[in-house]
């Protein structure tokens, strides 16, 4: 449904560019979820902005690469240019709903306004759709949260209403970025299952992106781990949590509280991801590798495919436990 190609995003001027996607190629199946994972900064919400057609302007640009919906290339079109030729359909979910929410409107009314905009109806027809949608994103009491403030409602409900609002264009491709990072964990979990189920009964592909391997392993079919603008490994979320093969992962998985249940101090990923602009021969992640050799801070990594679905940026890949 989703493939994204040797995605390029950069600052600067053309004859000195910076890159802070370097590179990133994807897909994303219908029924699917992908998680993209990796540390602030990295270059999710980049690579998400740029994939929706929406990086902010002036600034990043896509410089290279391509993305493509449904057979078609729409790498350099925006969301509505995208509709209006009648390529695939993709809409958006993020972090804190309060920012995207109207304060001074019904939630029904800003439900309606997206009906409206998509399919073209409005007054009862577009309010019936908005209640409809408030329905499939399991809001209780869906009539009355109708007429009801963005604060009037909980962080979790407010989240809804912005997936139902993201449904109302009926999105083949539905990117969430963190959206569930500002709520609470049972929440969460509720919000998580939400989407798992709308994946599934929708038959939409989804592009999840977190920092949270946790939320990764409860919600992902496959997962793509980002490194400094970089997918440094990709492959089925089992694979990932049986044998991750980049030692960056490896790292992240370290960190997470709940496989590290007893330890007195959790382990860190020591060291910072390099600033874009400073990044320079060899692997990215070298420097803070306990494992790199000399190799691996003069030449560029290769790509390699450890196993069918299963692919690591690393000349020196984990082999079950220890490098290899
Ligand atoms: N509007 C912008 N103009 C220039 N640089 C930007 C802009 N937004 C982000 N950047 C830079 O691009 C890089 C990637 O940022 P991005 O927001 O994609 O990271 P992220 O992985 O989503 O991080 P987080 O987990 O904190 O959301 C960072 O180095 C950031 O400083
Ligand atoms: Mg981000």
């Amino acid at each position: 449904m989703l493939s994204v190609r040797d995605l390029t995003v950069s600052l600067g001027p053309e004859t000195a560019p910076v890159d802070i996607v370097a590179g990133v190629s994807f897909d994303v199946a219908k029924g699917e979820i992908l998680g993209l994972v990796g540390e602030s900064g990295c270059g999710k919400s980049m690579t998400s902005l740029a994939v929706m057609g929406l990086l902010p302007q002036p600034g990043p640009r896509v410089r290279a690469g391509r993305v493509v919906l449904d057979g078609s290339d729409v790498t350099q079109l925006q969301p509505w240019q995208r509709v209006e030729a009648g390529h695939g359909r993709m809409a958006m979910i993020f972090q804190e709903p309060m920012t995207s929410l109207n304060p001074v409107r019904r939630i029904g009314d800003q439900i309606a306004e997206a009906v409206r905009v998509h399919d073209q109806v409005s007054g009862a027809p577009a309010l019936a759709r908005a209640r409809e949608l408030l329905e499939l994103v399991r809001m209780p009491d869906p009539a009355m949260q109708l007429s009801a403030y963005p604060h009037q409602l909980s962080g979790g409900q407010r989240q809804r209403v912005m997936i139902a609002i993201a449904l109302a264009c009926r999105p083949q491709v539905l990117i969430a970025d963190e959206p569930t990072t500002a709520l609470d964990v049972t929440i969460q979990i509720q919000i998580l299952g939400l989407l798992r189920e709308l994946c599934g009964r929708l038959d939409m592909a989804i592009l999840f992106i977190t920092h949270d391997m946790g939320v990764i392993a409860q919600l992902a079919d496959r997962v793509a781990v980002m490194y400094a603008g970089r997918i440094v490994e990709t492959a089925g979320v089992d694979a990932v949590f049986g044998s991750p093969r980049h030692h960056y992962t490896r790292g992240l998985m370290d960190c997470m509280p709940v496989r590290n249940a007893g330890a007195h101090r959790l382990p860190t990923v020591s060291g910072q991801p390099p600033a874009p602009g400073t990044i320079r021969a060899g692997c990215v992640f070298a420097p803070r590798c306990a494992a790199a050799r000399e190799e691996c801070r003069a030449t560029d990594p290769p790509r390699i495919a450890v196993s069918q679905g299963h692919q690591v940026l690393c000349a020196f890949p984990l082999n079950g436990g220890g490098p290899a």
